[in-house]
């Protein structure tokens, strides 16, 4: 942790109780409420209190955000800057996130409930990677010079795209609005970002320390909201090039119909999954495999879009896997106070995703599976949205617990004889995120990565990578790719010119 961050619960709660978060929007370098004056409340999962009255966007708030944006564009002051200014500001930015890594841990935590030391070592630092990896790539794009006939120069230049509307999720806050902004900016692009509505905090946060870090007004416009009021018309905006979602794979494809309904804008993805986490009997280290997929399952609460969700088991190794699994979620992954340091499990985002999940409990109990673990909210901590980590044993791959994204604490342990059939499961989903084999055999291991439909394999580890390793999925869970140098490239296109000296 950073030298200022408090390192017990006590110091966490004195900042919570001085927490005054900015509420307001954030248009054209200023902050401002919303056209209409209307606000919303943002909770704090953990305890149900009211933690800010946040500004309610709507259409007027869009439509100024991207002129803002678009002057700003056409400006040129960030457009058509110098590659070396656009590091210098962003690197600058990473250096505040990273300075005020605990300003970001407290508001995101407040606002989602995730485990305040997650943010300090997991979500501030990767974001503070994002910016600085993407950054560095910037004077690494190019155009180029095509073959040609005398008298003739054929070049290719590479340019941003104009506005970008950023739509993200509640679940990594900090983290995938990083993910989403920084190659948009890097590129050149103005960007209108549109927080979730159950986090919205931490987005206002980032558009200060931009213009700190000497950001020009109108490259960064945040406008908090809720989905259809200012999500939706920054989707069918006219002026706006290009949509990075992610969320649900329902909203998704709405994103797909709301670029054809108006101008054919760019529309980047990323949906969630229902991702396959294979175990073979042959698996190196059984103990390690169920440290991982617990891991896998309950960190950050299950509210992960490559949550692997379904543990696919060799037979002859499924009993004693789900009872390391069990021990591995009783031992690491423990409901608490997510403002104290030592708490390895939060509350859901809210009472709504907390009715969500249980519901889904629910369905699993009726549809025959058998609960191993947990099935419902933790004793002691009923007035948060808490749920327990939850194991279903017994599951066939056509359940419903099964086949649709849960995203919280539960998972489903189903059997399968062979890698065969464990593709086949692997693959019977709308989804293909992530995917993950646990084998001593490394024909089987990359067999299963030839085969199994998913954007992201790894192979004796999960959730597991690097800033280059393209973040993405196949099939419903999206067509966008996030992190590497192709994200980068993604917020800009290509100009063919044609040039005849005689
Ligand atoms: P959502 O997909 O509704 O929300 C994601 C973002 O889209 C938010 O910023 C929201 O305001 C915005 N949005 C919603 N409706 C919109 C519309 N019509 N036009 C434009 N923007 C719109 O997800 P929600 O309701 O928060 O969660 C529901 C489920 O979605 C979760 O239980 C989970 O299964 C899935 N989800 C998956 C995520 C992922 O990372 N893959 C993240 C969040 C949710
Ligand atoms: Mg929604």
């Amino acid at each position: 942790m950073s030298a200022s961050a408090p390192q017990t619960a006590a110091g966490w709660h004195a900042r919570a109780a001085a927490f005054a978060p900015a509420g307001d929007l954030f248009i054209d370098g200023d902050f401002c409420p919303a056209a209409s004056g209307d606000r919303f409340e943002t909770v704090n999962p953990a305890t149900g209190a009211v933690l800010a009255a946040v500004a309610r966007g709507g259409p007027a708030d869009v439509d100024r955000a991207v002129a803002s944006g678009r002057a700003a564009f056409r400006g040129g002051a960030w457009s058509r800057c110098q590659p070396r200014q656009r590091m210098a500001v962003l690197g600058r930015f990473a250096d505040l996130i990273e300075r005020h890594a605990a300003e970001f841990a407290l508001t995101d935590t407040l606002d989602m409930g995730k485990p305040v030391t997650e943010m300090m070592v997991v979500d501030v630092p990767l974001a503070v990677l994002c910016l600085r990896f993407t950054a560095e790539c910037i004077d690494k794009m190019q155009g180029s010079v095509g073959m040609t006939g005398q008298d003739v120069l054929s070049y290719v230049l590479r340019q941003p795209l104009g506005v970008v509307g950023c739509i993200v999720p509640w679940n990594y806050p900090l983290l995938m609005t990083i993910w989403k902004i920084a190659p948009a900016l890097a590129a050149g692009n103005s960007v209108v970002l549109k927080p979730a509505e159950q986090s919205p905090l931490s987005a206002l946060l980032l558009a200060r320390l931009f213009m700190e870090a000497g950001g020009p007004a109108g490259v960064l416009n945040v406008v908090t909201g809720f989905g259809p009021e200012a999500g939706m018309p920054l989707a069918l905006h006219g002026d706006v090039e290009k949509i990075a979602f992610t969320g649900s794979a329902e909203i998704g494809k709405l994103m797909l119909v709301y670029a054809g309904q108006s101008n054919m804008k760019k529309v980047a993805t990323e949906c969630g999954g229902k991702s396959p986490h294979v175990v073979m009997a042959d698996a190196p280290d059984l103990e390690k495999a169920a440290e991982w997929a617990a891991m896998g399952i309950f960190g950050n609460q299950g509210e992960v879009c490559c949550a692997g969700s379904r543990l696919i088991v060799e037979r002859a190794v499924a009993d004693e896997f789900t009872a390391l699994l069990k021990e591995k979620a009783l031992r690491n992954h423990v409901p608490g106070d997510p403002l104290d340091p030592a708490t390895t499990m939060g509350p859901l985002v809210d009472r709504g995703q907390q009715k969500r999940v249980l519901s889904y409990i629910a369905a699993g109990l009726e549809g025959g599976a058998a609960c191993a673990l947990g099935g419902g909210v933790p004793a002691g901590l009923e007035a948060g949205a808490y749920v327990s980590p939850t194991i279903f044993t017994g599951v066939d791959n056509s359940m419903r617990i099964a086949r649709e994204e849960i995203f919280g604490p539960v998972v489903s342990v189903l059997t399968v004889d062979s890698l065969d059939e464990a593709i086949a499961v692997a693959n019977d989903s709308p989804f293909g995120l992530a995917a993950g084999i646990w084998t001593g055999d490394l024909g089987k291991a990359h067999r299963f990565a030839r085969d199994v439909e998913a954007g992201m394999v790894y192979v004796n580890s999960y959730m597991n990578g690097d800033m280059q390793m393209p973040f993405g999925g196949w099939k419903e869970s999206g067509n966008g790719r996030d992190k590497c140098m192709d994200s980068l490239l993604s917020y800009t296109q290509t100009k063919g010119v044609w040039v005849t000296f005689e």
